[in-house]
């Protein structure tokens, strides 16, 4: 172990529940810039098989022996504090984006308590760690965001301020966990973990940007009418239309929209024409996630979405969803009734080259 490359490695237990925790959808490439022993990639392939991995370190030993391990990854020899040294690589001329970035850099460098840095044309001083987190999230702009261990401090000192002001305002950050001081072996630091997600806005430029298709678009529109008030008012007249909830979902794809059930409160979510109508509370079901017309106004309820978009585009929405099904699936959490959220499914679709509004 190099002391002065600060070569704390993830242990392989800690990574594998790290990658558990952080959630991505299966990414097609993980990538750590100081990947050292590798430990955070494998756990990436572990818990995505399908991902691929790519490792970047300064230690040309580790990258010899990281090669002879895994030769299906693509890894290079680089000093992430330097420029040149960095472009030189294989990774750089083929990656300007990757999925999820994992994030254990350099918690300390020699004696240098903090290091100057350039981001995206401005100039500060920041932690060791953080300016190699700047610079891995400038460099490879992941669209699914970032895993970072990062020493405790970086989240509160003074000396990390500005750069995470200058995150704020990219990136929004979820706590994982802690980790116990005695984790890394050699070291007792207190180590915290947490992801840094895109802000979605930031993300649907470098969603198209990798694809050489035409853009997929779609709009979310989430219903606003709530079954107990509706239960309360008026269900016939001229005023009223369909009122469609949750359980109509089956009969709406076999047979059509239901006339009998009807409201008049016009809330958000009251459409028509082509869509895909999906449960935002409750598991959704595969063969119900299709593509169909509804002819005239209908109201939605507040358990409901609905994507709506040209009848191509959503033909193509439709088969990237049944193609990736279990990971659509898996969107649903909650400790009660699974449900999903409006951000969650943009999200999704942005890692699936489809812009959603
Ligand atoms: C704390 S270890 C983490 C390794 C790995 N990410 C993990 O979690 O197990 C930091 C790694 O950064 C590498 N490193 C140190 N300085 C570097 C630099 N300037 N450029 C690239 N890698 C560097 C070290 O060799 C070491 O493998």
């Amino acid at each position: 172990m190099i002391i002065e490359l600060d070569q704390y490695f993830t242990p392989e237990k800690t990574a594998s529940i790290l990658l558990e925790k952080a959630g991505f959808t299966d990414p097609d490439y993980c990538l750590d810039p100081t990947c050292g022993s590798g430990n955070l990639l494998s756990a990436a392939h572990k818990v995505h098989e399908s991902t691929k991995c790519i490792g970047l370190d300064r230690d040309r030993k580790i990258i010899t022996k990281l090669r002879k391990e895994n030769p299906n990854w693509l890894l290079s020899v680089a000093n992430m504090q330097s420029e040149s040294s960095y472009m030189r690589t294989l990774v750089a001329s083929n990656f300007k984006v990757c999925d999820a970035l994992l994030l254990n850099p350099p918690f300390s460098q020699a004696k240098s308590k903090y290091l100057d840095i350039n981001y995206k044309d401005s100039q500060f001083k920041c932690s060791v760690a953080m300016s190699y987190i700047m610079k891995s999230l400038e460099l490879f702009s992941p669209v699914q965001g970032a895993l970072v261990i990062a020493p405790e401090s970086l989240l509160y000192s003074e000396l990390d301020e500005q750069a995470r002001d200058y995150l704020a305002e990219e990136y929004d950050f979820q706590s994982i966990c802690d980790l116990e001081n005695k984790t890394f072996r050699g070291a007792k630091v207190h180590a915290s973990v947490f992801k840094l997600l895109p802000k979605l806005e930031k993300i649907k430029s470098r969603a198209i940007f990798r694809t050489a298709d035409k853009e997929i678009k779609a709009s979310i529109v989430r219903g606003g009418a709530q079954v107990h008030t509706v239960n309360k008012s008026k269900h016939y007249g001229s005023d009223t239309v369909p009122f469609i909830h949750t359980r109509m979902l089956p009969k709406l794809f076999e047979q059509g929209v239901d006339e009998s059930k009807r409201t008049n409160i016009k809330a958000n979510g009251r459409i028509q024409g082509y869509c895909i109508v999906i449960p935002r509370v409750g598991l959704p079901k595969q063969a119900f996630t299709k593509t169909i017309k509804i002819e005239n106004d209908v109201q939605l309820s507040d358990c409901i979405f609905a994507i709506q978009g040209d009848y191509h585009d959503l033909k193509n929405i439709e088969m990237r969803i049944n193609l990736h099904w279990q990971e659509f699936y898996d969107l649903y959490k909650g400790t009660g009734a699974r449900y999903v959220t409006l951000s969650k499914l943009k999200r999704w679709f942005i890692t699936k080259q489809i812009s959603a509004f």
